[in-house]
């Protein structure tokens, strides 16, 4: 399949040349590194030859399988050549959009087996990444697979062994790390912004049933239509079940819950931002609060992790929300915490608010002074006035950052930009197998931490359970 998409991406990309990504009202004066995150992007504006021609095979080819192949096709010089999903609607839904000559299979070792396929996009159930990746990599393909990388801490090993044994590129698909909004917050971090960092709070809220994963299943959906008996290849055995196909997520024996769908873009968008390797200890919560429809995960969770003093960044603690019925309507928000301010990450956009502490300690007001007899009040306000000049005790203000992305702005196609850059030029994925497990692993153990009700101690520098 051919794309024709190169020259608006060009076009969108000079745009982004041509205007500056930053409408801040505050100059970025304490930052060296100013312009970095603006001329990242800049950077993947060059030709395409005929030796850059990359063709790809879907593997898993629902909803995240459309969105992913149609993003992947925005990249110049990408080629569809595959498309392999277990649901014959899905199958039917790929001839249509792509022609009747399009390769399309329900067995993904066919696309595997396919010499003109280059990369693999894997967009299936959870529990079927780590099994395809393995496979994928011992046949010599480059794979992008969809966040969690793997569906149980175990399977992280040999996924991370294997990718490196390869010497093919593994991108893992939290596109969140590729966004430039995120870029800049990593900067502001880095460059001090709000000082020493103590907390990250990470909320994603949703408030509908489509948001609760309750997605249309379609009429036909039965054992055959579905490769029922495929699709339970890598679970223990069940009967079918249209819900643990289409609605997988909501189950454990197929899917990793909010933890594997949506605490995992927190963290690994916060492990972008702190240059985090991940927690040390990690306790989760949750409860079955409103989407009584069978599933056996909350629809309400929280966790809370202890991000241990490292090279890399002070120690922080990291609290995690999924509200599934939240009355906010839905959010998504990074907070980083700083002793000397904020950052909000939301969506692409960022903002930066300070709060700065006064050189001299307080004294008097809201404070136990008054309490005292009149002349020990008297004579430590002396004391103090002495100390301290009226300068000393005032807040210091530092302005508001504000850096929004340009319209249209996507950092999905950032994401596989990094990705097919990294087949043409060897450059290192933005996510790769480890970064990809070191969000994978924490989200996982949420799960692990909410059915023991126990805290999971984690080595984030081994990568080992303890
Ligand atoms: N990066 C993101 O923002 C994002 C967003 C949504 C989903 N995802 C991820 O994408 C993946 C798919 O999610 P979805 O929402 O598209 O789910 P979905 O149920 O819509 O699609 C999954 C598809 O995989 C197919 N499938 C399952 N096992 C297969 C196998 N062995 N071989 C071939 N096809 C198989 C199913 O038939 C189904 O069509 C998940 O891992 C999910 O976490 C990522």
């Amino acid at each position: 399949m051919k794309n024709d998409n190169s020259n608006s991406r060009r076009k969108f990309l000079q745009q982004i040349g041509a205007t500056s990504l930053v409408a801040a009202s505050s100059p970025f004066a304490s930052l060296a590194n100013q312009a970095k995150a603006e001329e990242r992007i800049l950077q993947y504006d060059r030709k395409i030859t005929a030796n850059d021609k990359i063709r790809i095979g879907v593997i898993g080819y629902g909803v995240q399988g459309h969105f992913d192949l149609n993003t992947a096709l925005k990249v110049p010089g990408v080629e569809l050549a595959g498309i392999c999903d277990l649901y014959t609607g899905r199958i039917d839904n790929a001839k249509e959009k792509y022609g009747n000559d399009l390769f399309t299979t329900n067995n993904y070792k066919d696309i595997l087996d396919r010499k003109d396929i280059d990369a693999v996009l894997i967009c299936t159930t959870d529990v079927w990444h780590a099994r395809i990746t393995l496979d994928a990599l011992a046949k010599g393909k480059h794979v992008y697979c969809e966040k969690p990388m793997v569906y149980k801490i175990n399977e992280g090993y040999p996924v991370m062994a294997a990718a490196k044994k390869s010497g093919k590129v593994l991108q893992v698909g939290s596109q969140r790390v590729s966004s430039i909004g995120y870029a800049k917050a990593k900067e502001l971090l880095a460059a001090g912004e709000i000082g020493k960092l103590n907390m990250v709070n990470a909320v994603y809220d949703r408030q509908s049933s489509i948001g609760s994963w309750e997605y249309t299943i379609p009429k036909d959906a039965d054992a055959m239509t579905t490769n029922w008996d495929k699709f339970i290849e890598v679970t223990e055995k069940m009967a079918f079940d249209a819900k643990k196909f289409f609605w997988w997520r909501a189950f454990k024996e197929v899917g990793t819950g909010v933890a594997g769908d949506l605490f995992i873009h927190l963290l690994s968008g916060s492990h972008f931002i702190t240059n985090s390797k991940g927690p040390e200890s990690i306790y989760s919560t949750g409860q079955l609060s409103y989407w009584k429809d069978g599933r056996n995960l909350p629809d309400v969770m929280s966790g809370v992790m202890q991000y241990p003093d490292s090279p890399e960044h002070s120690a922080y603690q990291l609290t995690l929300q999924v509200n599934f019925i939240s009355g906010t309507g839905g959010q998504e928000v990074i907070r980083l915490v700083g002793s000397e301010g904020i950052i909000d990450v939301i969506g692409n956009n960022i903002t930066v608010k300070h709060s700065l502490m006064p050189e001299a300690p307080g004294f008097g007001g809201y404070d136990s002074l008054f309490t005292f007899s009149k002349s020990m009040q008297d004579e430590m306000q002396k004391e103090y006035d002495a100390k301290w000049t009226p300068e000393q005790r005032k807040r210091k203000t530092k302005e508001d950052i504000i850096f929004k992305v340009p319209a249209g702005y996507d950092d999905h196609l950032d994401h596989f930009t990094n990705f097919f850059d990294s087949i043409r030029t060897g450059k290192k994925v933005i996510e790769d197998a480890e970064f990809g497990f070191r969000a994978a692993a924490p989200a996982l153990a949420c799960n692990d931490s909410y059915f023991s009700k126990k805290i999971v101690h984690w080595d984030p520098v081994n990568l080992k359970l303890k």
